[in-house]
């Protein structure tokens, strides 16, 4: 098989945001505790972080995380989580079930990002919570005044104020699932009053608003960017594709062809926002945030029912999958300027952690690989590459009423950045499942591939375990001659770095 990918320079669509890396944690299940934190491990520091974990994500860059919550956040009391931890509330986890013990709160969140170096996302408590509880923890966290609530956070052992500065307003509103469900209009009505308050008392804060359900629900976001459109910078989506029949193998194409829908999904909400943006007589530009995504593998049980597998470590198949994405949002740069894995640690995370140590999933990789190198000014690229029918995602999820349309695909997915170094790196997916498939490069003149990285294995289940941690390992190749085509392996992502000759 063959097939040609061409980049051109000259049509560059805008720059990559970092933040399109960005990572996620909820409480729920073990994606906190005693994953992120847990004062009984050898592991963690003096305030009971799992150092290891932090030595894990400041190797992979992680650009910003959004926390407390998806579906917590609307149960969550800042004031619970913050001071003596001998002293602090434990309450039900009202959404996920267990206990919440709060040792995880403000302070571990914003210190941890410290340590990593990555910016916090807050998600307020739009669903239990109230404006002046969102205000006063904005002032616990960003405050330089004398008020209580900053002499608290002295008092708790820090005097400068925190960098925060991206704020969510709301989780999924539209769900029933959802304490604060609410429609479209009672929504766009409160992020508004909310955001006048929030913006009064810091005016650069960046807020992330509720856009519907996968994108599929224009009227929402049109009504909340008719309403509220001004005062939000990001309107989020929030996109998981399903898939089931693992152990069959028949599930390859529906999960390595999943960011096909998702593509689609976004250009649905872009065209919104653009519409949107024409009857604006100012130039404010709304991005969009993917806030939460994943693909999301069930298990059918004897009478026919499905349930999540949260504890499925991610493998070659997911890699692939999650490099589609990446690649979706760098040709939708810079409309798309932030996204969240979900989730960093645990539940089919980037990696996975035991008491012992932690394993990091082939996915590791991908976001550490392309954050290195796909970081500069998106470019168009061009393929012509032997397609298929890619199987519309499988609706086992009642909630999910989605009609999709047959989509024929490109086996090879390609998107390209051209980077402040001059350099362009081109990321290749062949998403054939057997076969490799020779490409040819057509890339502007006078540059040369110099290095190849490949992240491939034979077995598309494969994965990394604790009795296996680096089954899957990328390799990176340095080219010496001058080359004009690759062979590009069955199942595998290639990122290719071109420079001047
Ligand atoms: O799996 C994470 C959950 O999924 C989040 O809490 C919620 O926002 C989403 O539905």
């Amino acid at each position: 098989m063959k097939a040609v990918v061409e980049v051109n320079v000259y049509k560059q669509k805008g720059r990559i945001s970092p933040y399109i890396y960005g990572q996620y944690f909820e409480h729920l299940e073990d994606c906190i505790y005693p994953s992120v934190m847990d004062s009984l491990s050898p592991n963690s520091n003096e305030v009971g972080l799992r150092q290891d974990v932090i030595e894990a994500a400041k190797e992979l860059s992680v650009p910003i995380i959004r926390w407390p919550g998806g579906c917590f956040a609307d149960f969550y009391h800042w004031e619970d989580g913050i001071g003596p931890k001998e002293e602090r509330p434990v309450r039900r986890n009202w959404h996920w079930g267990g206990l919440e013990s709060n040792q995880f709160g403000t302070d571990e969140f914003l210190k941890w990002c410290e340590a990593v170096g990555a910016d916090p996302y807050i998600n307020f408590n739009l669903g239990t919570g109230t404006l002046d509880e969102a205000l006063r923890w904005m002032d616990y966290c960003i405050g330089t005044e004398e008020t209580t609530d900053v002499l608290r956070r002295k008092a708790n052992g820090r005097e400068a104020p925190y960098h925060v500065k991206h704020w969510g307003v709301g989780n999924e509103t539209w769900g029933f699932w959802e304490a604060g469900q609410m429609d479209a209009l009672t929504y766009s009505q409160k992020i508004r009053n909310w955001v006048e308050f929030i913006k009064k008392y810091q005016a650069d804060s960046s807020i992330l608003a509720v856009g519907s359900n996968g994108g599929l629900d224009p009227e929402w976001d049109a009504e909340v960017l008719k309403q509220a459109g001004t005062f939000i910078d990001y309107l989020t989506i929030h996109n998981y594709g399903f898939s089931v029949d693992r152990e069959s193998g028949d599930e390859y194409y529906s999960v390595v062809f999943s960011p096909t829908y998702f593509k689609k999904q976004i250009e649905q909400m872009i065209s919104t926002i653009e519409d949107y943006e024409k009857t604006l007589s100012s130039d404010h530009y709304v991005k969009i945030s993917m806030d939460e995504w994943n693909i999301r593998h069930f298990i059918e049980d004897e009478n026919g029912r499905y349930h999540l597998n949260r504890k499925s470590p991610r493998n070659i198949q997911d890699a692939i999958f999650a490099a589609g994405i990446l690649n979706t949002m760098i040709q939708l740069s810079p409309r798309v300027g932030m996204a969240n894995y979900v989730f960093l640690v645990n539940g089919n995370g980037v990696m996975n952690v035991n008491e012992e140590g932690v394993v990091k999933t082939p996915l590791y990789y991908v976001f550490q690989q392309y954050g290195r190198w796909m970081n500069g000014v998106s470019l168009e690229t061009s393929i012509d590459s032997p397609t298929r029918i890619a199987p519309t995602p499988q609706l086992i999820d009642p909630y999910y009423k989605r009609e999709y349309t047959e989509e024929v695909v490109s086996y090879i997915d390609t998107a390209a950045s051209l980077n402040d170094d001059g350099s362009i790196v081109i990321s290749i997916i062949n998403r054939h499942q057997d076969e490799e498939i020779d490409i040819e490069l057509v890339i502007p003149n006078g540059l040369q591939p110099t290095e190849i990285w490949t992240l491939n294995h034979h077995d598309i289940y494969a994965a990394n375990d604790f009795d296996n941690p680096e089954n899957i390992l990328p390799t990176i190749e340095k080219i010496e001659e001058k080359i004009t085509s690759w062979k590009c392996p069955a199942h595998s992502l290639v990122l290719i770095k071109c420079e001047q000759e």
